[in-house]
């Protein structure tokens, strides 16, 4: 009896413990999360990762924005900032048996992790000398800036050794694996939704069936490794996205039409318009959404998806027939919906 109440009470401190495991977190990890937070990898100290892919906001854009404002004040980019929780098991970027781009980070494939052998550590170096974004002249100033934080400088000699800022390159390698240990950790990588622990009620259970039978051979919910599903299969997709209108005339985004997205990258016209499949985990906190923000609402991008025609696509080639003509209804649509908001981490 006593034994059973000792238990019960454990178990009622894990649960109220709540969603964040910081206490979890390696040497290694923690030093990431230190990066990842810190605004000194931005030129004016404005802003950091986590700016634009904050807990609050699905770790997409803190204010919701369509495409987000960059250190300087004024620039804004082209693309709106996806989530950059459940990204660490995308593979380098490759042809698959059937002759299609597998894996990558960005929405056009373009940190394909080749050279790191690691797409997430190589996207964490695009953001820092990036001018839009948080605009650091070179690597070596982004080095210099870290060893001097004495919090960082601390962590980062405990386990990368006492001579780990000597060579620069190899620092800002290191400083990219912990930010990417960061974002593969149990504190941004939660899988705690509603989903995974199996607790949905009758319209998301219906949900869950038509988004099965209708958004899966694209939002994989396979168990990769025996894990939970991603909902993505980490290809690119023309799904027919229109152009946006809005940043088209703005001559602080960097927004050029038409985006070709991986396309442009690999430089071969089969892949025009054909954009990263997103995860749809906490989608329901990261609006708006697609790669140019088109869609405010997640009734609206889930309805486009089940019915494109009245759109113009931002690309007409290589559109999929896979998308945009689903035949659902708009009870069915809402089911999806309610579906997908059960994806969000508790
Ligand atoms: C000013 C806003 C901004 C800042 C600061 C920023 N990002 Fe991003 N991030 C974006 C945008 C926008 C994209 C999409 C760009 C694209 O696809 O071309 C993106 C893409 C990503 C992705 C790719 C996700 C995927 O599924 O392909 C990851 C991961 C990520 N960012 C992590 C980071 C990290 C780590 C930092 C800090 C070193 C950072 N970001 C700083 C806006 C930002
Ligand atoms: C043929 C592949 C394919 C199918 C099928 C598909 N999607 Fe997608 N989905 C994509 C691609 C690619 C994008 C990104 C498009 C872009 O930004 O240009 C996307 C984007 C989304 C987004 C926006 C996510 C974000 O973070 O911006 C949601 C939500 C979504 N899909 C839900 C669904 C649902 C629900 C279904 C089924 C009813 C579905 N999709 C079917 C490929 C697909």
């Amino acid at each position: 009896m006593k034994k059973n109440l000792v238990s019960a009470t454990v178990f009622f401190l894990i649960l109220c413990a709540g969603p964040v495991f910081a206490a979890n977190l390696t040497d290694t990890e923690r030093l990431g999360k230190l990066v990842y937070e810190s605004k000194l990898l931005s030129w004016n100290q404005t802003q950091s990762c986590a700016t634009c892919h904050n807990n609050a906001t699905g770790f997409a854009d803190l204010n919701n924005a369509t495409v987000s404002l960059g250190d300087d004040g004024v620039s804004t980019g082209g693309r709106n900032a996806p989530t950059s929780a459940y990204c660490g098991l995308s593979p380098v970027l490759h042809l698959d048996k059937a002759g299609e781009y597998v894996g990558g980070m960005f929405w056009d494939g373009r940190a394909s992790g080749s050279r790191m052998h690691d797409p997430l550590a190589e996207q964490a170096q695009g953001p820092p000398l990036n001018p839009v974004e948080m605009n650091m002249p070179d690597v070596q100033t982004i080095i210099d800036r870290i060893a001097r934080d004495s919090e960082i400088s601390f962590l980062f000699t405990a386990v990368y050794g006492a001579d780990a800022f000597t060579d620069v390159n190899n620092a800002f390698d290191n400083l990219a694996r912990a930010v990417a240990s960061y974002e593969r950790s149990t504190e941004v990588s939660r899988f705690s939704s509603r989903f995974d622990a199996g607790s949905l009620n009758a319209q998301e259970l219906r949900g869950k069936k038509l988004f099965s039978q209708n958004c899966t051979v694209c939002h994989s919910m396979a168990r990769l490794g025996g894990g939970f599903p991603l909902f993505t299969s980490y290809k690119y997709v023309n799904a027919g996205v229109p152009k946006n209108p809005a940043l088209e005339y703005d001559p602080n985004c960097a927004y050029r039409y038409p985006d070709l997205g991986l396309g442009g990258f690999i430089g071969d016209p089969a892949q025009n318009g054909k954009f990263k499949i997103p995860t749809l985990r906490n989608v329901a906190l990261t609006a708006p959404y697609s790669h140019n923000g088109y869609f405010t609402t997640l009734k609206e991008m889930v309805s486009f998806m089940n019915n494109r025609s009245g759109f113009t696509p931002e690309v007409a080639d290589n559109l999929s027939t896979a998308v945009g003509n689903l035949g659902l209804n708009d009870n069915q649509v809402e089911d999806v919906v309610a579906f997908l908001n059960s994806l969000t981490d508790m």
